[in-house]
């Protein structure tokens, strides 16, 4: 099935326009992205140390992991996001609650714990006379699992909130000592089994195989190993993942939209498995933040009255307004959702 033909151009506005009444939390692992840029040309080598400093002349923050699957749900223009999780009592915290709040987010069921550090990932970036160069990150993590008060407190924020949102995104992105542990991945399941009416969906880099009663949004490589681990993604054929596609929906109950990157997506339901093909984009291309555009779209469609495969195409349009975008983790408005479908419907007919 063509991009075009998935989805009517008046059905993708009557959809689009719904989503300002819509409220979407997102629970999970958020974290901060900072790059500092350091002037080389002002590196004098230190007096005590036989290095050169790095004199930082920028900042700049922005929210990754769940937090930037919030920023892409308020970019779409969901009408209420918020975020549940815990972040630590620290300087981090704070400026990736400012980030948040500052793009609409509602960070007020968001717990703060001494007991936690806000996951953060700084990304030192060089500049010299012409050139500009990464420097090793240096991340903040978590050496800790996350302690039972503070799970405790996680699964009673959103027990205690669930009636007010329309879908929740679980962000299970940090592979160990997040906060997406093994007693919220329980509640959550029971949560999705509770409220059939709601939309749930998870994205899961190591464990996608584990969730229940929620859609599933694992690419073709989180798909593979959460039911054959052993196997290698990478020869599997478009029918081996679609056997695979089947199966994890069968387990979860729910629809999966695995992804399949430049070949758009596979859109599992007990009924059928369809092929979405990807959007047409043009180079050069940036993937970072491809998987987080998807989710936020097909979720958000979903709950606006989608059908999984409308939702898939609506998605794959989103996730390829995002990759156009360079050395960014990009967002995708309605307006240029819209773009897209008209450019994928253009090139459709040329071919
Ligand atoms: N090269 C590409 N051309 C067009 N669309 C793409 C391309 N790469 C990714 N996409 C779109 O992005 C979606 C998600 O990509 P992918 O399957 O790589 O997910 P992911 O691995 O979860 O991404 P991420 O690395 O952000 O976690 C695809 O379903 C497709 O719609
Ligand atoms: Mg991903």
């Amino acid at each position: 099935m063509s991009l075009a033909r998935s989805i009517a151009r008046t059905r993708l506005c009557e959809i689009l326009d719904a989503l300002p009444t819509l409220s979407i939390g997102v629970i999970g692992d958020l974290a901060l992205d900072a790059y500092w840029t350091a002037d080389m040309k002002r590196s004098l080598l230190s007096r005590e140390t036989p290095r050169f400093p790095r004199p930082v002349i920028r900042e700049f923050y922005s929210p990754g992991a769940g937090a930037n699957v919030a920023h892409n749900l308020a970019v779409m223009g969901i009408g209420h996001v918020s975020a549940f999780s815990v972040l630590g009592d620290d300087w981090r915290g704070r400026i990736l609650d400012h980030e948040m709040t500052h793009r609409g987010i509602d960070t007020a069921p968001i717990i703060v714990s001494p007991k936690r550090s806000t996951t953060t990932y700084i990304k030192p970036i060089l500049t010299g006379y012409e050139s500009e160069q990464e420097d090793a990150r240096l991340d903040f993590e978590n050496a800790n699992p996350l302690t039972d008060d503070l799970e405790q407190a996680l699964v009673g924020q959103i027990t205690h909130e669930i009636d007010d949102l329309d879908a929740l995104l679980v962000a299970d992105q940090i592979e160990v000592n997040g906060v997406i542990t093994e007693r919220v991945r329980d509640a959550l399941n029971r949560l999705a089994s509770d409220h059939p009416e709601k939309v749930l969906a998870v994205d899961s880099r190591q464990r996608i195989g584990l969730f229940r009663n929620m859609i599933l949004k694992p690419n073709w490589m989180e798909a593979t190993k959460a039911l054959y681990p052993e196997r290698d993604a990478r020869a599997l054929s478009i029918e081996a993942l679609t056997e695979i596609g089947k199966r994890l929906c069968k387990q979860c109950g729910q629809p999966v939209f695995l992804t399949l990157s430049e070949s758009g997506v596979l859109v599992c339901t007990a009924e059928t498995c369809q092929h979405i093909p990807a959007a047409p984009v043009r180079p050069p291309l940036d993937p970072v933040g491809a998987g987080d555009a998807f989710i936020s779209a097909a979720v958000s469609a979903m709950v606006a009255g989608a059908s999984p495969a409308e939702a898939g195409a609506i998605a794959n349009l989103a996730a390829a307004v995002v990759i156009e975008k360079l050395n960014q983790t990009g967002t995708a408005s309605p307006v240029e959702i819209l773009e897209r479908y008209d450019l994928a419907c253009s090139a459709e007919e040329r071919t």
